[in-house]
């Protein structure tokens, strides 16, 4: 079929004036030709007037997109295309009160007296794009940090390891000596003690004997004492490789979904231990009173730890360091149905405002807190047929929080 000229200029007007695209035409000095419907719209929501005199253009875009302007303004002819599809910001924030703009945008030559504008306003996924990429790479330090973490726990674990081997080849040498020898010459040099009086005198015998009795008898307090010292030694490497054992499942973040059973009262008290340079260093007081009554339960030993060391450490946070009294009281209570555990402090407390807002997730007060604490511990205790809450008595009182499992 046969289209005339005509006909087909005003169909390609109208695929320009109708495409999803702003377009612009301008001279080289700037002075616009023609644009299209959606250009005349994003200009617009620039601050420019439907009557934006035309000559203005070049003057918009030197306050809104300087860099564009400038790569405009130095492009030649005989270069065709000037950039294309470029991401620029657009300040029109200030005139207008909205925030910045993000568009993409290509130039190009036309001819000698015209440089086509090709743009559209693209901030919405610019935004999506770079919250997904700062998502990624935050994701990426997480990992790496627990990465790291891991290879030096294990390598720790390696060292203590090590050391051990150490202290049980000592172990072992020492149960070889003859602790019995010395012991065996001060008997026979007592037994013997008259004939060889007859061949050295009575009195250096005697002293003989008395100095081997007390040579043998020291030896023997030093060989105890190094054995008690040495099954301390291996005593306190096997509590630091199970706390490195703990360490390396929190780092992983492993949850088994396994129901072991666990004894709480352990729990806490291996957690206490884990922070007690921490309370220590900052002249912080804990009283713990566990009961003697079975603390058994069913559950995920690392998850529990991680409750008592996160609400621990919320306590220690909450106190001041200049204050006067630092305390933190852990309590564990046993009924027939329940076990109930309470961690107070003495610390700054919160009123109710915050009170309502403490549980939800990325809710936090610090500077450099998470806010993602108590929302995990309630998850846990959740998942543990429990229950948790978080009280004050208001700002500066302190606070208490409270967990109690059904049994
Ligand atoms: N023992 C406490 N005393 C006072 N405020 C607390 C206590 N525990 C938690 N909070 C408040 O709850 C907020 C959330 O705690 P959490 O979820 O553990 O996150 P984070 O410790 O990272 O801030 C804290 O920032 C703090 O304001
Ligand atoms: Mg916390």
């Amino acid at each position: 079929m046969h289209i005339d000229i005509t006909t087909r200029e005003k169909r390609l007007d109208s695929i320009v004036s109708y495409a999803p695209v702003g377009i612009v035409q301008f001279d080289p000095a700037g002075t616009i030709i023609e644009m299209n419907t959606k250009a005349h719209g994003l200009l617009q929501s620039l601050g420019c007037p439907a009557t934006c005199p035309r000559e203005h253009a070049f003057e918009l875009l030197k306050t809104v997109a300087p860099a564009v302007m400038e790569k405009l303004t130095g492009a030649l002819f005989s270069e065709g295309l000037i950039f294309k599809n470029e991401v620029h910001i657009i300040e029109y924030g200030k005139e207008t009160g909205q925030g910045d703009r993000c568009w993409q945008i290509s130039a190009s030559w036309i001819d000698p007296q015209c440089i086509v504008l090709a743009f559209d306003d693209i901030t919405d996924q610019h935004q999506q794009q770079q919250a997904m990429l700062s998502a990624i790479s935050e994701k990426a330090i997480e990992q790496g940090k627990s990465e790291l973490a891991a290879d030096i726990l294990h390598d720790i674990g390696n060292a203590v390891v090590g050391l051990g081997a150490h202290i049980g080849r000592i172990k072992r040498g020492l149960e070889d000596t003859k602790d019995n020898l010395l012991a065996g010459l001060a008997d026979f040099l007592n037994a013997q003690q008259s004939q060889i009086a007859t061949g050295i005198g009575e009195a250096k015998a005697a002293a003989a004997t008395t100095m081997a009795r007390s040579l043998a008898d020291s030896q023997q307090e030093l060989h105890t004492g190094i054995r008690e010292s040495i099954n301390g030694q291996l005593a306190i490497l096997s509590h630091i490789q199970a706390i490195l054992n703990i360490q390396r499942q929190y780092v992983a973040g492993k949850e088994t979904g396994e129901r072991l059973q666990v004894n709480l009262r352990g729990v806490i008290m291996d957690s206490l231990s884990m922070l007690a340079a921490t309370v220590t260093k900052r002249g912080i007081v804990v009283h713990s009173k566990l009961t003697e009554e079975s603390t058994l339960l069913r559950g995920d030993r690392t998850r529990l730890m991680q409750v008592i060391m996160n609400l621990m450490k919320n306590g220690i946070e909450a106190i001041d360091l200049a204050a006067e009294e630092k305390t933190i009281s852990v309590s564990l209570e046993r009924t027939a149905t329940t076990l109930e555990l309470e961690i107070a402090d003495s610390g700054c407390g919160f009123d109710e405002d915050t009170a309502g807002k403490l549980f939800g997730r990325g809710f936090t007060t610090k500077s450099t807190g998470t806010g993602l604490g108590l929302t995990n511990c309630r998850e846990i205790i959740e998942s543990h047929n429990g229950t948790i809450t978080l009280t004050s008595d208001g700002p500066g009182k302190g606070a208490a929080t409270r967990i109690k499992f059904i049994l």
